[in-house]
């Protein structure tokens, strides 16, 4: 296993890898280390990278590469590595050719990281002076962010929260390794329980773009609820306006009750639950549904993730729409919320996010809960 440990300094990259390092026995190498064992030799490299590394300034790249490729090549590091401080500078990361795993960025603010090594003792370093250390921070900004960009979009990199305790953010990281510490051992990580996760929101708030993020860029199946009245209502060639909505929202509940539309949808959730261990629900309203759902799979564990923005910003988004345009207003939210009996899924919510920004913060957002989901 080849991993990187990327983030301010203070934020965890050497308590982490050493931990890491036990616990999946391969070597550890921080190229801070390399350059403060350097840096006691009395030589003319020496007395160089003293003061570089001092002044809390960065070691020229081609110095960098060279050392660190010379130290991959001996037999240790055959079978992987975690390194931390390489690479540094997006030349660094693009020079570098080894296929690597995974990147781990330790996410952390400027002020905890320098609470945290003002108060460092386990280590004495000259380069702990508040100037190096506000230096150090502001080259981890310039310089350094761009390569978090880089991993990203190879798709290889996973951001932890790093302001957690030592031992959740190992945990975290662990996981996203497929591995948990159970006793003093360090196991494969198996999914006990299969999950569902109920996207609800009001009209506009953006429920079909998170199911679409989880189906195209998660790979989860999707139960569309919505889709069921939608359906139906293109089948007779009706036009999609609130009345013709309640008019089929009514009958189908008349026949089935309030959680009708979890009843007609249960053979293609059990059958969706069968081919993966996450699926979403698209469009569940009612707290019935919700109940019903409960009802039909008592070993699953149900999230529901309310999607909001703004209500003006839901009304835009609606008059957009070339199909169902027409659809929107307070009545229609009304209907919904007391008619449909969505208030309390919106109220037991396990997740809540707000889309009233751009599609990739909204996205990030969804991200975030679909690791939650998933690692749970
Ligand atoms: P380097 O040694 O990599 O230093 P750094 O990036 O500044 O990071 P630190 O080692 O200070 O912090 P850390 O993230 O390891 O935090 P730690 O685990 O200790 O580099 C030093 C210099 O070498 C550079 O400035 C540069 O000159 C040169 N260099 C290195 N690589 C280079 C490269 N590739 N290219 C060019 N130049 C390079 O944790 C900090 C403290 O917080 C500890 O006391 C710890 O106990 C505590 N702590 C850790 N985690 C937690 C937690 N979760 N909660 C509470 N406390 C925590
Ligand atoms: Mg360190």
């Amino acid at each position: 296993m080849r991993l990187v440990l990327i983030g301010i300094p203070g934020a965890g990259k050497s308590t982490q890898g050493n931990l890491l390092s036990k616990q999946l026995d391969i070597p550890y190498l921080s190229t801070g280390h390399i350059f403060r064992t350097i840096a006691k030799e009395k030589t003319k490299l020496g007395r160089y990278v003293k003061e570089t590394i001092n002044a809390g300034l960065l070691i020229p790249d081609e110095k960098v590469l060279q050392i660190v490729s010379e130290y991959l090549k001996r037999p240790e590091y055959k079978k992987g590595y975690i390194l931390d401080g390489f690479p540094r500078t997006l030349r660094q990361a693009k020079e570098f050719k080894e296929k690597l795993d995974k990147v781990f960025y330790l996410k952390v603010p400027d002020k905890e990281a320098l609470w945290r090594l003002a108060y460092r003792n386990d280590t004495l370093r000259e380069d702990d002076t508040v100037t190096a250390i506000r230096k150090r921070i502001e080259i981890f900004h310039k310089i350094t962010e761009p390569v978090i960009d880089y991993y990203k979009r190879q798709g290889i990199l996973v951001v932890v929260d790093g302001t957690k305790s030592i031992e959740e953010v190992n945990k975290e990281i662990l996981r996203h390794l497929g591995k948990e510490v159970k006793g003093n051992k360090v196991r494969d990580w198996h999914r006990r329980k299969k999950a569902i996760i109920a996207v609800v929101g009001l009209p506009g708030a953006g429920k079909s773009t998170a199911t679409r993020y989880f189906k195209q860029e998660k790979g989860l199946p999707v139960v569309s609820f919505s889709d069921v009245i939608n359906k139906m209502i293109d089948e007779k060639g009706l036009p999609h306006t609130e009345e013709v909505h309640k008019k089929f929202r009514t009958d189908i509940r008349k026949k089935y009750g309030m959680g009708a539309l979890a009843v007609v949808s249960r053979d293609k959730i059990a059958e969706a639950l069968k081919e993966s261990p996450i699926v979403v629900i698209e469009g569940m309203r009612s707290w019935e549904e919700y109940e019903e759902i409960k009802k039909s799979f008592p070993d699953v564990r149900i999230y529901i993730l309310y999607v909001w923005a703004d209500k003006d910003k839901r009304y835009e988004r609606i008059k957009r729409r070339k199909y169902r345009g027409k659809l929107v207003g307070e009545e229609r939210d009304l209907n919904e919320v007391l008619g449909l009996n969505m208030g309390p899924t919106i109220a037991m919510a396990d997740f809540i996010v707000k889309n009233n920004f751009s599609l990739q913060e909204f996205y990030d957002k969804l991200e975030e809960v679909y690791r939650q989901v998933y690692f749970s």
